[in-house]
């Protein structure tokens, strides 16, 4: 389904941190939110599941405007955040985590969710604070997946992890992505977004400065120069 976001301003208190940040998922596209630390990129994913509240601007999903929506009525729509934090209960269970968020609609059953992410099955009765951070990653993103997303959210899922797992989100996403689930990806790692992108934005400052097809990014070595740590 279709993200519209059209000038939204966003403060912390009356620090004015998104100012008039506008952008487009389309249906099963997948896009990624580039910049800075501190650009605004987790705050422009707040904004759209509704934990900041913008003061001005729009942000239509589907058609329907998701401003002034409590950030549950948002999640129902299947607008799921995977937070950076990830914000799995660490004295659940793999598999109590998963059962807590299955929604029982969602195309992706638990069955599904373990043929995805063989690893989570092996680790199904562990506790989740007795996960790597690769695997808490991954049940972070199963955990939407079992409530069903019509869009997702995910904010710098490959931090801090080794490369063979950072390979491994790459193949989930790739497959989500091929489900036709539309995502907006906030990710510090260009190689990753290059491999998966439809088009990319960067955002500095809280103003989107550049937005492209993943063919014209990868040509736009003045662009990642000027706006990005490479
Ligand atoms: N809870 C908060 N209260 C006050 N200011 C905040 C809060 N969270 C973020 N900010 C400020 O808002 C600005 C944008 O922060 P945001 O977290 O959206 O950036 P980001 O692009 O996600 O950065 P990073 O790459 O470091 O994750 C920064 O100046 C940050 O210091
Ligand atoms: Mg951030």
């Amino acid at each position: 389904m279709k993200l519209e976001i059209n000038g939204i301003h966003s403060y912390y208190e009356k620090s004015h941190v998104l100012e008039g940040v506008s952008l487009q998922v389309n249906p099963g596209e997948l896009v990624t939110l580039l910049g800075r630390n501190g650009a605004g990129k987790t705050t422009t994913l707040r904004s759209i599941a509704g934990i900041v509240k913008p003061a001005k601007g729009s942000i239509m999903f589907n058609n329907e405007e998701l401003i002034g929506r409590e950030i549950f009525d948002i999640a129902r729509k299947g607008v799921l955040l995977v937070p950076e934090h990830r914000g799995i209960f660490g004295i659940l269970s793999v598999e109590e985590n998963l059962a807590i968020a299955v929604r029982s609609s969602s195309r992706w059953s638990l069955a599904d969710i373990y043929e995805m992410f063989p690893r989570l099955y092996e680790r199904r009765k562990n506790g989740g604070n007795a996960l790597s951070g690769g695997e808490q990653q991954m049940l972070a993103i199963a955990r939407a997946l079992v409530n069903d997303p019509k869009l997702l959210l995910l904010d710098e899922p490959t931090e801090g992890l080794a490369p063979v797992i950072v390979d491994e989100i790459v193949r989930i996403l790739q497959k989500i992505r091929s489900a036709g689930v539309s995502v907006l990806l906030v990710e510090q790692n260009l190689a990753v977004c290059e491999k998966l992108a439809d088009r990319h934005y960067v955002i500095e400052q809280g103003r989107v400065v550049y937005s492209g097809s993943g063919e014209q990014f990868r040509q736009e070595q003045e662009i990642k120069n000027r706006y990005l740590a490479v």
